[in-house]
């Protein structure tokens, strides 16, 4: 047999938040010191891992179609006389448990996002037959576990950080407090170390990831706690960092000492990804989310005043129980007074089993949902196509990360995190180039290099 042969492959398909986007890459490279190396295709692994999400309804759902396919793929390797383990990670694993097995008994294992590190013993558990599972929120942090290789295989410039997991917030429409646990902040010197070994393989851009980043307060050695922005004017001070970027915040914590590092510091980008949710002030008090419409867009007005460039995006849920056309019409308001010229994220409120919003008696009709969704998304796209407008024909400084679609193509990313694509050598992936903007499509730009 040749070598190839004998190395036992693994195949992990991530879906949901960064967060998990994260966690995939680290148990990745988990299973690499394992001595597994990695698949694009699940029908070759002998391990496959579905690092879920349980936000809403169809997220969770999805997992089952997929256990559903990979059962097929699983029956025809054993056919072949071989292997084909099946893993649920991720936020479904920690909400469903061992009913995982019960519903899908061609599981295997069954991993919370807080216990991966545990992920070697529990293979060697599955190896022999026996059901794995591990959904605990051990004491010990799951970071302090992980092999420290963070490898950037294909050199990417631009790499996430988690800093911050979990969420102390309890918002009455979301599982997030219950999936991923409480809120806790790694050390500063922890995430020094890691960004330093990221730009040690070529990293350019970091991307500060949590939950509720903003709330990030690690505590270092002497025992003093940093905010984010400590954090981040810290993370400036590395020669190599030449941008940062954080998500996902919360209104409540944008603290004065953040707001005045867009400020200061030219390597944090002009882009802030706020989440608002309603801009009606009974459905925001309904949601627990602990501020008002107007404390929203005076921020956001705030921020503008501070860095007069600075480009928002948002969440939305429309249909919250018990929202009228009247609260539906205040977040329109909202929308129409702040702006938001990069790409948000809209959905349709889906109940979610154990929160309380889901009890709730007045649950909006389907069709009225789907109606204000529409209306909304059909807003924010005239407010994106505006905001990409204003960027054609002005220079901007593009990371470029990847090769494009379209044959010749490399594809970056401007401050302001629009999308842009030239036609371009490969070779200016890593670097960053003056691009002036040509033209635009519905969530990119395309542009030429200055050089
Ligand atoms: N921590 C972030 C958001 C995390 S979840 C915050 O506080 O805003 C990502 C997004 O999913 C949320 O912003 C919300 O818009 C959406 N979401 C969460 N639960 C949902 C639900 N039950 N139905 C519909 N959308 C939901
Ligand atoms: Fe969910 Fe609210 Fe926490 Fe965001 S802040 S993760 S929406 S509970
Ligand atoms: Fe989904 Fe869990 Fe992230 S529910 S959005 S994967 S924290």
């Amino acid at each position: 047999m040749t070598e190839e042969s004998t190395t036992p492959k693994y195949h992990i398909k991530s879906f949901g938040c960064q967060m998990n986007a994260y966690d995939a890459q680290r148990m990745g490279e988990l299973l690499v010191a394992q001595g597994y190396e990695a698949t694009e295709q699940p029908e070759n692994a002998d391990l496959v891992l579905l690092n879920t999400c349980h936000i809403r309804e169809k997220a969770a759902e999805k997992v089952y179609s997929d256990i559903g396919r990979l059962r097929e793929m699983k029956l025809e390797r054993e056919a072949d006389g071989k292997q084909m383990m099946i893993g649920i990670a991720g936020c479904v694993a920690q909400a469903e448990g061992k009913e995982i097995f019960k519903r899908a008994p061609v599981v295997d294992l069954v991993v919370g996002p807080q216990s991966y590190h545990r992920l070697d013993a529990l293979l060697a558990k599955a190896k022999t037959g026996r059901r794995a599972i591990d959904t605990e929120f051990p004491v010990e942090e799951k970071f302090a576990h992980l092999p420290h290789t963070r490898a950037n295989p294909n050199r990417a410039p631009s790499a996430f950080l988690t800093v911050q997991e979990g969420c102390d917030k309890f918002c009455t429409f979301c599982v997030v407090p219950y999936t991923r646990g409480a809120e806790v902040s790694r050390a500063p010197e922890a995430i020094l170390a890691e960004a330093q070994k990221l730009i040690d393989h070529g990293v350019q851009e970091l991307t500060l990831l949590g939950q509720n980043v903003n709330a990030y307060h690690g505590v270092d050695a002497t025992g003093t706690t940093w905010s984010l922005a400590r954090l981040l004017y810290a993370l400036a001070e590395l020669p190599q960092v030449s941008r940062l970027r954080y998500m996902t915040s919360h209104p409540r914590d944008m603290a004065q000492d953040l707001i005045h590092a867009h400020r200061d510091l030219p390597q944090l980008m002009p882009y802030l990804h706020l989440p608002v949710q309603s801009g009606s002030d009974r459905i925001l008090k309904a949601m627990n989310r602990g501020h008002t419409a107007q404390h929203y867009v005076e921020l956001m007005q705030h921020m503008r005043d501070i860095r007069p460039d600075i480009v928002f995006s948002s969440d939305f849920i429309v249909g919250f129980p018990g929202e009228t056309d009247e609260d539906f019409e205040d977040t329109l308001r909202v929308i129409d007074t702040v702006k938001f010229h990069a790409p948000s994220y809209s959905f349709k409120y889906s109940p979610r089993p154990g929160t309380p919003a889901a009890e709730h008696k007045t649950q909006v009709p389907e069709a009225v949902m789907q109606a204000r969704l529409l209306h909304l998304q059909q807003i924010l796209a005239a407010q994106q196509t505006y905001g990409l407008a204003q960027h054609i024909g002005t220079t901007q400084a593009v990371l470029f990360e990847k090769i494009g679609r379209e044959a010749g193509q490399i594809i970056g990313r401007t401050p302001h995190a629009y999308s842009i694509h030239v036609v371009a050598t490969p070779a200016l992936i890593g670097t960053i180039q003056h691009v002036r903007v040509v033209d635009q499509k519905r969530n990119s730009l395309g542009g030429v290099v200055l050089l």
